[in-house]
């Protein structure tokens, strides 16, 4: 009886918050293994898939499955059509993404804005995206934290 009313007591008093331990964010409270964002994660992985933007934009060469390309039109501003063929990106892949920012600006009306692009590509399909599945939809993969400035950046780099 002694030892049931002592659980009670200390149910009641402790705050929810020791109960459970805080989520792991990558670069807050957790080690980020992708420092360099798009081109660490993007790579060539031993073994695995080959993740690197220059193979994945190779596929929009006009013969890309058509429900790849009416699944990508969804994160295009309304009155921009998609062809299905990306311009050539030899130069674009040593500055990634500044300098595909530089086509995909926020206010282009003939290329898709860089943002909503990036946004609806890997997070839109809630789980059945596998940037949500592998990685959890982590913002921090992309969006780094300056701790001591409390700013956010997101950095740039060659495919490696
Ligand atoms: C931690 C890993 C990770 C990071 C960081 C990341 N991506 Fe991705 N990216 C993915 C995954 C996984 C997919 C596949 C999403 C899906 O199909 O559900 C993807 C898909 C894409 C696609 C679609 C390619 C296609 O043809 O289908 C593009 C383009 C892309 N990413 C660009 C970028 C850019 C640019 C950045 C940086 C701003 C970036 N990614 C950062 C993991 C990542
Ligand atoms: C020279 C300008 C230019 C650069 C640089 C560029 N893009 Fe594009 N991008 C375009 C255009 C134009 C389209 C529309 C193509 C179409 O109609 O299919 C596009 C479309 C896309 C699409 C939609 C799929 C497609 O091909 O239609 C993705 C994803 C994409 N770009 C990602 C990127 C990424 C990631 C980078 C940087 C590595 C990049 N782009 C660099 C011009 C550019
Ligand atoms: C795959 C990479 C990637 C991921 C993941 C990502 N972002 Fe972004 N985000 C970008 C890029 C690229 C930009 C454009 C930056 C620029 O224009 O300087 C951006 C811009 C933004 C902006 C400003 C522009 C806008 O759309 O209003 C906000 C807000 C934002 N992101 C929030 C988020 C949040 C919240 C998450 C997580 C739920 C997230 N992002 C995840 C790549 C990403």
């Amino acid at each position: 009886m002694k030892h049931h009313r002592l659980v009670v007591l200390l149910l009641a008093v402790l705050p929810l918050s020791a109960l459970a331990a805080p989520r792991a964010i990558p670069g807050i409270n957790a080690k980020d293994i992708y420092p360099a964002g798009c081109v660490d994660c993007h790579a060539k992985k031993a073994g695995g898939a080959d993740m690197r933007l220059s193979t994945r934009l190779a596929r929009w060469n006009g013969s890309v499955d058509p429900k790849m390309l009416a699944a990508m039109q969804a994160f295009v501003p309304k009155g921009m059509t998609l062809k299905g063929k990306h311009p050539p990106v030899t130069a674009a892949v040593k500055d990634i993404p500044a300098s595909c920012a530089k086509c995909h600006s926020a206010s282009s009306k003939t290329m898709p804005p860089l943002a909503p692009l990036m946004h609806g590509v890997h997070l839109a399909k809630g789980d059945q995206s596998e940037f949500v599945k592998q990685f959890q939809g982590e913002c921090t993969y992309c969006h780094k934290l300056n701790k001591t400035a409390g700013t956010w950046s997101i950095p740039n780099g060659a495919e490696k």
